[in-house]
């Protein structure tokens, strides 16, 4: 597999891990199920970046959090991951059409251990070689009838500006009217916090491709934002982290706002 699409065990071993606590976070039980040897070689490498660890348990249940308040809103939904790894949320959320875009291995990998028939909503998996497939063409062949959120988790960090602006045009172009649900770190965060973590990427072959204002790719693009929740709030309202939030905000500003769940609409 490509370094980029090796890095979705990395999440995948941090959701493994959450989920064999007493009281875990995400409770994703089939994130084990794809922990071979293989990924569980690639996670080993991660294993001990507990704060990255956490930083990814949480902005995926702050997602589960998002994507449950729009399914109960409209059970109907459209929500389409692209980059969806070993993503589990079709099995685990209830309502929704999924549809789930990745690398032809990952997909292929991915169907044997948890087939789209064994799912209780409708999921559609699609291979793509992000590289030389055009995303448009993958696009058209999804409903346009219906409200659509796509989910993009894990990835923004790994393109850069030209990429991000390139995945929101194509976006655009079959889908005008959307929402867009993504995590966002922006470039002093990932140095500050984020370098032992990039080390690891790096050597992968997968480095970040950090951005100065990630967020202002967005706005450029048309995109209003709707929800915004830092993630290291998010941990203190989760219980993992012990800091108290007044000594957060008044201390760690740039780092509340620096590493975020997004929820854009146009
Ligand atoms: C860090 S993993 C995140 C996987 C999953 N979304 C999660 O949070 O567990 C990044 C994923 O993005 C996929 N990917 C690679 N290139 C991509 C691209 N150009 N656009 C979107 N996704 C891409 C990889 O194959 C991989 O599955």
């Amino acid at each position: 597999m490509k370094p980029i699409t090796d890095t979705a065990f990395y999440c995948c071993g941090a959701r493994m891990l959450d989920a064999a606590q007493d009281q875990p976070i995400c409770g994703d039980d089939y994130a084990q199920l794809f922990m071979c040897a293989y990924g569980m070689k690639i996670f080993e490498r991660f294993k001990a970046l507990e704060q990255s660890n956490a930083s990814i348990i949480v902005r995926h249940r702050i997602m589960d959090d998002m994507l449950r308040q729009l399914l109960y809103n409209n059970h109907d939904l459209n929500v389409v991951t692209i980059g969806a790894g070993f993503d589990s949320r079709p099995y685990r959320l209830h309502g929704g059409h999924w549809f789930e875009l990745d690398e032809p291995e990952l997909i292929a990998y991915k169907d044997i251990l948890l087939p789209s028939d064994q799912c209780s909503n409708p999921l559609h998996r699609e291979p793509i070689n992000f590289d030389t497939e055009d995303l448009v063409d993958k696009l058209l062949q999804l409903p346009h009838s219906g409200p659509v959120v796509f989910v993009l988790e894990g990835v923004v960090n790994y393109l850069c500006e030209s990429d991000i602006q390139n995945l929101l045009g194509e976006l655009d172009y079959e889908f005008p009217k959307h929402r867009l649900m993504c995590d966002l770190v922006n470039r002093e965060t990932v140095d500050k916090y984020g370098q032992t973590l990039n080390q690891v990427l790096t050597a992968m072959g997968a480095p970040f491709q950090s951005v100065d204002h990630p967020e202002a790719i967005f706005l450029q693009s048309g995109y209003q934002a709707r929800e915004a929740v830092s993630v290291m709030d998010a941990s203190l309202d989760l219980g993992i982290s012990l800091v108290p939030k007044f000594f957060l905000r008044s201390f760690f500003q740039a780092e509340v706002t620096g590493n975020s769940v997004c929820m854009w609409e146009k």
